[in-house]
C-alpha cells in the first residue's frame, strides 16, 4: 500500500556534506533519497551506487522526477541562488546548506522565488537545534536572565592550506563569498542574533592574516543588537590546532557559556545548574567532526512544516539574516565605519 506520509528527496553536489544529508536522510522514518545530481557524473554514480539510489545526468532530469518532493543543496556557496530559483520553480521543497547565498542580489532572487512558487525552504543552521542552545533561548526569552546586556561569539578555528585548495571553490569570493565569516562563522552568527533578536549594526575589521585566499581568515566584530545588548565577534581558520566555538551571554541576572553544543557554565540566579557532557562536535580542527543528529532535526522540522502548512524554523527569511550581518561586516571593514542593518 503507498504511504501517504513518505517523502522522498532528490540531492544535488554530492560532496562532504551530503554525506551527512544522506545519513540524516535515511535516519528518517517516512523519509527516502531517491536521487541525486552532481556535475561530475561519476561523483553522482559513486554516491547513488552507495546510497541505493539514481544518478541523474542532469539538474533538469532531477527536478522532473515528480516523485521528488524536496530537494537538498550540498553544492558550493555560490550556486545555492540559482540552484532554489530552479527547484522552487519546479515546485519542490527546499533544504539549502548555509549560507543561503552570498549576495544581496542573490538573497533577493532566491527568497522571490521562494515566495512565488509558494514552497517551504529550511536552511541548514543546525546548531540552533542543539539542547544547549534550545535551553539559552528559553531561558532569556522567559527572562531568567534578566535584561541581557552582551553576547560574545568566538572562533578560533584551524583550516590548513590544503583545505582550502580542495574542491576549488573554498576561499573564493564567488563560490565561497567569503572566509571565516561567510563560510564557518556564520553558524555562530546566526546563533547570536537568533538568541538576542537581531543585529542592529557591525564595526568590522577582516583581514587575510595567513593562509593565501582572496577572502578573510580572521575577522573582528564590535556588534550592537537590536534590544540594544553589545557584543565582540572574533573569528579566525588560522588558530593552529584549533579550539571550540564559543558563545558568552550575559544579562542582568548572571552568565552563560557553551562551548561547541555544550553548556560549560550556566550562572544564574535561578539555578546554578552545570550540564557536563560529550561534545557531539570537535569542528574547530575538523570541518566534518560532528554529527548528523542535528541535520536530522532541521529535515524532520521541513517535513513538519509541510505537513502542517506552517513554517519551518529556519526559513529563507531567516537565513538572510546572518548573511546580511556577513555582508554588513564586509562593507563596515572596507570602508571603516559602523554600518547600519536594522
Ligand atoms: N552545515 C554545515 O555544518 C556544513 C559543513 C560543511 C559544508 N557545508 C556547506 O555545504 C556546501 C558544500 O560544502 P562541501 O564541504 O560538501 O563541499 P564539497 O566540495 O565537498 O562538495 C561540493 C560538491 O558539489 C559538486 N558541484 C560543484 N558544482 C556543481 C554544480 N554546478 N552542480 C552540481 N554539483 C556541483 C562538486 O562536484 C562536489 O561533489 C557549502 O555551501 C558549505 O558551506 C555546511
Amino acid at each position: 500500500m503507498e504511504n501517504a506520509n513518505l517523502k522522498n528527496f532528490g540531492l544535488i553536489g554530492c560532496g562532504a556534506i551530503a554525506k551527512l544529508h544522506a545519513k540524516a536522510i535515511c535516519n528518517i522514518e517516512n523519509a527516502r533519497l531517491v536521487g541525486v545530481y552532481d556535475y561530475s557524473y561519476e561523483f553522482a554514480q559513486r554516491f547513488a551506487s552507495e546510497h541505493n539510489c539514481i544518478a541523474y545526468k542532469t539538474l533538469e532530469e532531477l527536478l522532473e522526477c515528480a516523485e521528488i518532493d524536496i530537494v537538498n543543496i550540498c553544492t558550493p556557496s555560490g550556486l545555492h541562488a540559482e540552484q532554489i530559483i530552479k527547484a522552487a520553480n519546479a515546485k519542490k521543497h527546499i533544504i539549502v546548506e548555509k549560507p543561503m547565498a552570498i549576495t544581496k542580489e542573490q538573497l533577493d532572487a532566491a527568497i522571490e522565488s521562494i515566495d512565488r512558487n509558494n514552497v517551504k525552504v529550511e536552511v541548514v543552521s543546525q546548531l540552533r537545534f542543539t539542547p544547549a542552545i534550545q535551553k539559552l533561548k528559553t531561558a532569556i526569552e522567559s527572562g531568567a536572565m534578566g535584561k541581557i546586556l552582551f553576547a560574545d561569539f568566538k572562533m578560533k578555528y584551524y583550516r590548513s592550506a590544503e583545505y582550502y585548495k580542495k574542491g576549488g571553490w573554498r576561499g573564493t569570493w564567488k563560490m565561497d563569498g567569503g572566509g571565516a565569516l561567510m563560510n564557518q562563522g556564520i553558524h555562530g552568527i546566526d546563533l547570536v542574533q537568533y538568541l538576542i533578536g537581531g543585529v542592529k549594526s557591525v564595526y568590522a575589521d577582516c583581514r587575510t592574516l595567513a593562509r593565501e585566499i582572496e577572502v578573510e581568515d580572521t575577522a573582528n566584530i564590535l556588534v550592537e543588537y537590536g534590544n540594544g545588548a553589545i557584543g565582540v565577534i572574533q573569528c579566525t581558520t588560522v588558530a593552529e590546532p584549533g579550539y571550540p566555538r564559543t558563545i558568552e551571554v550575559t544579562g542582568t541576572k548572571g552568565t552563560v557559556i557553551i562551548k561547541e553544543d555544550v553548556i560549560e557554565r550556566w550562572d544564574l540566579e535561578e539555578s546554578q545548574e552545570i550540564e557536563c557532557k560529550t561534545s557531539l562536535f570537535n569542528s574547530g580542527s575538523d570541518p566534518m567532526a560532528f554529527s548528523e543528529k542535528f541535520h536530522e532535526m532541521q529535515f524532520m522540522d521541513l517535513i513538519e512544516a509541510i505537513n502542517k502548512n506552517k513554517q519551518p524554523l529556519v526559513d529563507h527569511n531567516e537565513g538572510r539574516k546572518p548573511v546580511e550581518i556577513i555582508l554588513a561586516s564586509y562593507k563596515s571593514s572596507k570602508i571603516g565605519k559602523r554600518v547600519e542593518l536594522l
